[in-house]
């Protein structure tokens, strides 16, 4: 399963990448502006990184970008999506499970351009994304769970509904607003391809009480065993 950087951070990614090898990014409109900076700049940013780092290209290191959430036409959408994609060949561009944006996402992988329909809810949702080429779905796992919905099933539905079917890896389930690493496993076992979430819940994803409780008992027995 791959591990997708949720943020718009351009350090938090960069310490992602080199720390633990993140295999892509998710940005969205709330990112954007908590990372403090405009849209443009952000997104220049992580065009010119890829660069630096020489992991362009969208099968390398993917980086969805979000287009305007007030567009609801099809056609605006499109061009939208056009002129972000023409900025990286990382840029994936990511557009909400709307009536328009099917339409626009349809259009943009006609043109060879990868989108991720994202805003996914519902097994049903997942399916056209698929069915017209989407290179990503993002079913949201947090958002459900914080109103006291158990998700397991909901991915297992997904996952299986692919595997009937065939789409399967060909467009890739990504498994967003991940909130803790109970919900990494959760998204493992039922076969997502991959998780996207902030720093910190990898960080926590790393940490037991009984690591550390192990970690002691260790610490204690190297200071007293017997000297040579
Ligand atoms: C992923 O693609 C989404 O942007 C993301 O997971 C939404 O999460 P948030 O609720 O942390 O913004």
């Amino acid at each position: 399963m791959k591990y997708f950087l949720d943020s718009a951070k351009i350090e938090e990614i960069k310490e992602a990448y080199h720390t633990f090898g993140i295999d892509g990014v998710t940005t969205n409109p709330r990112h954007i502006m908590v990372s403090g900076k405009p849209f443009l700049t952000v997104i220049k940013e992580l065009a010119d990184w890829v660069k630096e780092e020489g992991i362009e290209g969208y099968d390398k290191f993917p980086i969805s970008v979000e287009i305007n959430p007030h567009l609801d036409d099809a056609d605006m959408m499109y061009e939208e999506g056009k002129k972000i994609a023409a900025m990286s060949s990382n840029f994936v561009i990511k557009i909400p499970s709307t009536y328009a944006g099917i339409q626009a996402a349809r259009r943009l992988e006609a043109d060879g351009v990868r989108t991720n329909v994202t805003l996914v809810f519902s097994p049903a949702q997942a399916i056209l994304p698929a069915k017209n080429g989407s290179l990503f779905v993002s079913p949201f796992i947090g958002w459900k769970e914080a109103n006291g919905e158990d998700c397991r099933e909901y991915i297992r539905n997904i996952v299986k509904i692919y595997e009937n079917y065939g789409f399967k890896g060909k467009t890739q389930i990504i498994c967003a607003a991940i909130r803790t690493p109970k919900q990494i496993a959760d998204c493992a076992e039922a076969g997502a391809d991959i998780v996207t979430t902030g720093l910190a819940v990898y960080q926590d994803s790393i940490k037991h009480a009984y690591t550390n409780q192990g970690l002691d008992t260790f610490r204690n027995a190297w200071d007293n065993t017997a000297a040579e």
